[in-house]
């Protein structure tokens, strides 16, 4: 099952839960959200207290991504009874290992993610505890930016990489994807769609949405 998860980054936040009950009308099976600290990329987005305000206004699940210096000190916040995911940035831990097992013991499954310059190697020792590899295909920071075409090589290089080893984390990927690029990515390999402003910058959200749903193939 290919799945999507749109980015809230790209949402009117002023109706937040509406943008949200869209996608969830129009198919999606999980919610992108970006937390964006003003350190580790050059933007700030919102924290744990928005997406709390999420809880219980819709039944899907939550797709944490950290974009966050020291992710250790805020995990505990993004835990919720809806977060499925919480994944940080390979480039922010100097722990890595240490912070995978943090984010288990908290309850929820660990994604790693690699920016644009960072090699699929930088994983080789923690792969097989990951749930999910979130590989950036812009540099993180903005919604809206042009795909990065040499992603595409990684991608289908990481999914060599899990068949060859019979793993079992997901490949996500992150960053200008849209309705003319979608169905390349997901055969590259990739098994979780993030779309920020393909969906939430539609006239029509739950339409754009089930667009996507139509392309991956889930309707
Ligand atoms: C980028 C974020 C992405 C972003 C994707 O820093 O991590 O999730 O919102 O937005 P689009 O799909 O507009 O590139
Ligand atoms: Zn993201």
């Amino acid at each position: 099952m290919i799945q999507l998860a749109p980015s809230i980054l790209s949402a009117d936040f002023s109706r937040l839960a509406e943008d949200v009950k869209a996608i969830e009308e129009g198919g999606a099976q999980l919610i992108h959200v970006d937390v964006m600290d003003g350190h580790f990329v050059p933007n700030i987005s919102f924290g744990a207290p928005v997406m709390k305000c999420l809880l219980g206004k819709t039944a899907l699940p939550f797709d944490v991504h950290l974009m966050i210096e020291n992710p250790d000190q805020y995990i505990e916040d993004f835990v919720t009874p809806q977060t499925e995911y919480i994944t940080v940035h390979q480039e922010a831990c100097t722990h890595l290992h240490r912070t995978i097992q943090h984010i288990k013991q908290a309850g929820v499954k660990a994604g790693v993610s690699l920016n644009p310059a960072t090699s699929l190697d930088t994983l080789d020792y923690v792969l097989g505890d990951l749930d999910m590899v979130l590989l950036m295909s812009v540099n993180p920071g903005f919604g809206g930016q042009s795909f990065i075409p040499q992603i595409m090589e990684k991608t289908r290089e990481l999914a060599e990489i899990k068949r060859a080893e019979g793993l079992d984390f997901k490949i996500e990927i992150d960053g200008g994807v849209k309705l003319d690029n979608v169905i390349e990515v997901v055969d590259a390999g990739v098994e979780i769609v993030v779309a920020g402003s393909a969906v939430f910058k539609a006239d029509d959200i739950e339409a754009r949405t089930r667009e996507f749903m139509k392309l991956i193939g889930e309707i």
